[in-house]
């Protein structure tokens, strides 16, 4: 149903990166005490996570690839973004029953195309410290890869889309609010999964702690002993469930295999993953759609039912078309959960309707 590319690109990322306060992790008790002070209610303690920011530049390359239709015509392109433990397999899991649980092949069985990358540190693309791979250096990927598609580069024989969405989930979200913040013409549409801006109940914090992260390289030598300590992990099944999954809406089958090809997050994107600078209204005018699950926990504190539309209508007032939908029968993994295929609809059928 599909043909596929795959490419590595070359980018030369300039960013403003936050600078761990810490002394780099060495084993298991550094990274108990950083939980410690990252879930402390005192600010000052909580804060001296980071001491200071830098300009970079640096050079890196991020695998991707382009899919789109075999067959029919072929109108629109679609955007992918990153997200935290899992690589591929999540918006196009290789090993699952892709009628149910890959967003790529329901995005291609409705007409569009679908340019998905790696993020840094992960798959094929460029390994970089934990302590660096961050908020700021990934809104430069987003961008730069969002202009490079729209030149028509990197899209196999499609040339220059008419129209472009991006999709994030979760720290992939953050990225693409926050780009589309800064570059309002970046995109025709925005959808923010796993994601909201209602401050009030964000709660990473708790995430970091509910996970019982450990350090991915040592969990894993033999995945992951080419990524340095900053980079962490799931201690179990059971702590990537309690914040990726909700019963009884998952098989606990899909959860052994989410925990089996997770892949770890860096430290600093625990710490910039909710980082929201932008203040309502953005001067983005395009189309915008938050959906997350009911019960999404890092983003919500487990009941996402009202927030989403507040302030999340407050910042998207300026566009052609909002809708908030907090989705039932799921936690943060939406597309994990055995009704995610309702999920992809609500994304398409929002997006159709509004001319995208
Ligand atoms: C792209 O890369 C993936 C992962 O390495 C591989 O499974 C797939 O076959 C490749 N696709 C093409 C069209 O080369
Ligand atoms: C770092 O970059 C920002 C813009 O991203 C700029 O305003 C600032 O002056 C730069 N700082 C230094 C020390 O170059
Ligand atoms: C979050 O949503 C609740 C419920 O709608 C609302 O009372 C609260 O003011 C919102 N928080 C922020 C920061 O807007």
């Amino acid at each position: 149903t599909k043909t596929c590319r795959n490419y590595t690109i070359p980018l030369t990322v300039a960013s403003n990166n936050l600078i761990f306060g810490l002394p780099k992790f060495l084993t298991e008790f550094d990274v108990a005490d950083w939980v410690d002070v990252i879930t402390n209610r005192n600010p000052a303690i909580a804060g001296s996570l980071i001491c200071g920011a830098e300009n970079v530049t640096a050079k890196c390359s991020i695998s991707a690839t382009f899919c789109q239709p075999a067959k029919g015509e072929i109108t629109r392109t679609r955007r992918l973004c990153w997200w935290l433990p899992m690589v591929l397999a999540y918006w196009d899991p290789p090993a699952l029953d892709k009628s149910k649980y890959s967003f790529v092949e329901h995005a291609i069985s409705q007409g569009y195309s679908v340019f998905y990358y790696d993020r840094l540190g992960v798959g094929e693309s460029s390994l970089v410290s934990g302590y660096v791979s961050q908020l700021s250096n990934r809104i430069s990927i987003l961008t730069q890869l969002t202009k490079l598609v729209k030149q028509g580069l990197y899209v196999g024989d499609l040339g220059k889309p008419d129209k472009v969405v991006l999709l994030g989930h979760n720290f992939g979200s953050s990225a693409v609010f926050e780009a589309v913040s800064a570059d309002i013409g970046l995109a025709d549409g925005v959808v923010l999964t796993g994601f909201s801006v209602n401050k009030t109940y964000l709660n990473g914090i708790d995430t970091g702690e509910a996970l019982g992260v450990r350090i991915a390289a040592l969990q894993s030598p033999k995945k992951w002993a080419k990524l340095d300590s900053g980079y962490l992990t799931s201690v179990d099944v059971y702590s990537n469930v309690a914040i990726f999954f909700k019963a009884p809406d998952y098989d606990p089958a899909i959860a052994g295999y989410s925990e089996a090809t997770k892949q770890p997050a860096s430290v600093m994107e625990f710490l910039t993953s909710q980082a929201i600078g932008a203040n309502p209204p953005l001067k983005y005018k395009g189309v915008a759609m938050i959906i997350s699950s009911k019960f999404d926990f890092p983003w919500c504190t487990g009941d996402c039912d009202a927030i989403l539309e507040n302030p999340g209508a407050e910042y998207f007032r300026g566009t052609k078309a909002f809708k908030a939908v907090s989705y039932p029968g799921a936690g943060h993994g939406l597309n994990l959960h055995l009704n995610a295929k309702g999920s992809f609809e609500e994304i398409t059928d929002f997006l159709s309707a509004n001319g995208l």
